[in-house]
This record gives C-alpha cells, structure tokens and sequence, in this order.
C-alpha cells in the first residue's frame, strides 16, 4: 500500500514511488517536490506514467509503493471534462459538496471562469472549451491547495487553448495553489510552468527551471531556447532551419 501523508500540507513530497502493472514498472522511485504555490509541469512520451503519477497524488491509485505528501485539499481536471450530462452546468460544480450556499459558491466559481450565464445550462450545450472551464470551476469551487491538471486542453482547438492557458494563469496568479500539469505541449508548458519535468524510464529524468518573467512571450530568445532543450530531451529533433536559397547562376 502506498503510504500518503499529508505532511505537506500545502506542497507535494514524494519519495521513491513505484508503481507495477503485471510485469511492467511504469514508476521506478519517483522523487518529486512541488513547493505551496508553485507550477509545475511534467512532460514525457506516451505511456511514461504521467497520468499513473497524477492519479497517485489525487489518491486515486493506493496500489503504489513509496511515500506521498499531498495537501488535503486537492483537485484534479482531466483532458475530458466529465460533466454529468443530467445535471446542469452549476450543479455539476459542486457535485459531492455539502453546506447551504452551494449555488452562491457554484456561480462564483463560473464567474471566475466566464461562465455565470450558463449556470442553469444542461453540459450538452456547452462547447468543449466551455466544458473544460466549468471542469476548472468545479476544481476551483474546492479552493484546492494542489491542482492536478491531466491534459485538460489536450482536445481543445488551437485558439480556444490558447485562452484556456491565459485563463490557467490568471486563477493560478489570483489562488497559487501547487499545481501539477500534465502535458505534450512544450509551449503550453513554458507559458505556464515555473518548472518542467519530463518523466522518463520511470523517474524524473531531467529537470527545467522556467525563470522566465510572466506574462510569457512565445518570440522572447529565452524561451526560444528554453524550448529547444526539452524538445531535445524529449528527443524530438526541432524543425530545420529553412535552406538557404540555391545559386542558379
Ligand atoms: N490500470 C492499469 N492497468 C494496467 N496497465 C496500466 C494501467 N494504467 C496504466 N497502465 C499502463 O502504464 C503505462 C503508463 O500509463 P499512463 O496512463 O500513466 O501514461 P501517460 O504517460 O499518461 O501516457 P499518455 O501521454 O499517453 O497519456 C502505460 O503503458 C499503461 O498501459
Ligand atoms: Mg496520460
């Protein structure tokens, strides 16, 4: 059994977790630190484990060995939104919370994502980016101290992710809760993160601080580089430089 502690009380300290599926070590001791408030992004080829290690920290996975320190308080967003399709849109905020004012909380919580008008709207109405914001909403509405973030704008298109990333980092600036976010986008992770992590041979293999000044421009030279050194270490060769024009003299 995997021993979770919360003696991180608003960071994450794991130590040497393993996780073995029939013959196979996806998780080979993994060591991670995620201090309160911090972004942390985790990067690796398909099948690496990365949703294995989030679902850990969400203490949805007790099959592991090691040690995990997680906050109490912690939510997790998934590349689909997972809304219950009977129940409108605000209910499915605070889905499996108690107290009075549960809709006061509901539609603050779409406020904060851009949604208070669809609070009484059924799920199959929303647009996929919209869903994905109500799942953020539904995340929010826990005030989590770490945020797991599974792919979540893996589907969206182009355009809606990019607003979605821009909306991650507002609440990310106005809340700072920890926040792991799984990803194959190295942009998205060099927008957003203040550490990337890529996950390989069943550990953290390599390590990139982010010190890069927020809100983050894709044409900045650092980040340029920045992102040239995981797409290396994630052994993806970058583009070749155009050719220069051949002499037809
Ligand atoms: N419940 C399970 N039973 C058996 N094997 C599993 C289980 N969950 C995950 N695996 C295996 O563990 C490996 C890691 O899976 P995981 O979903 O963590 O990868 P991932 O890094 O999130 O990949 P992707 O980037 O494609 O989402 C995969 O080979 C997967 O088949
Ligand atoms: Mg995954």
């Amino acid at each position: 059994m995997t021993a979770v502690t919360t003696e991180a009380p608003a960071g994450v300290r794991v130590r040497g977790l393993t996780r073995v599926f029939g013959d196979r070590t996806v998780l080979d001791g993994v060591d991670l630190d995620i201090a309160p408030g911090e972004f942390v992004a985790l990067l690796g080829a398909s099948g690496t484990g990365k949703s294995t290690l989030l679902r850990a920290l969400a203490g949805l996975d007790g099959e592991g060995h090691g040690d995990i320190g997680v906050p109490d308080r912690r939510a997790v967003v998934y590349q689909e939104h997972r809304l219950l399709p009977w129940s409108r849109v605000w209910k499915n905020v605070v889905l499996g919370l108690r107290g009075g004012d549960l809709r006061r909380r509901a539609d603050a919580a779409l406020a904060e994502v851009g949604l208070a008008a669809r609070a009484d709207a059924w799920p199959l109405t929303l647009s996929g980016g919209e869903s994905q914001r109500v799942a953020l909403a539904r995340a929010l509405v826990r005030t989590p101290e770490l945020l797991l973030l599974d792919e979540p704008f893996g589907a969206l298109d182009a355009l809606t992710r990019l607003k979605a990333q821009a909306l991650v980092a507002d609440l990310w600036a106005e809340h700072r809760p920890a926040v792991l976010l799984v990803t194959h986008d190295v942009e998205e992770a060099l927008l957003l993160a203040d550490r990337a992590l890529l996950l390989s041979g069943g550990r953290i293999a390599r390590e990139y601080p982010v010190a890069l000044p927020r809100p983050r421009s894709l044409e900045d030279p650092r980040f340029t580089a920045l992102r040239r050194d995981l797409l290396d270490g994630l052994g993806v060769a970058p583009p070749p430089a155009p050719a220069e024009p051949e002499e037809t003299t």
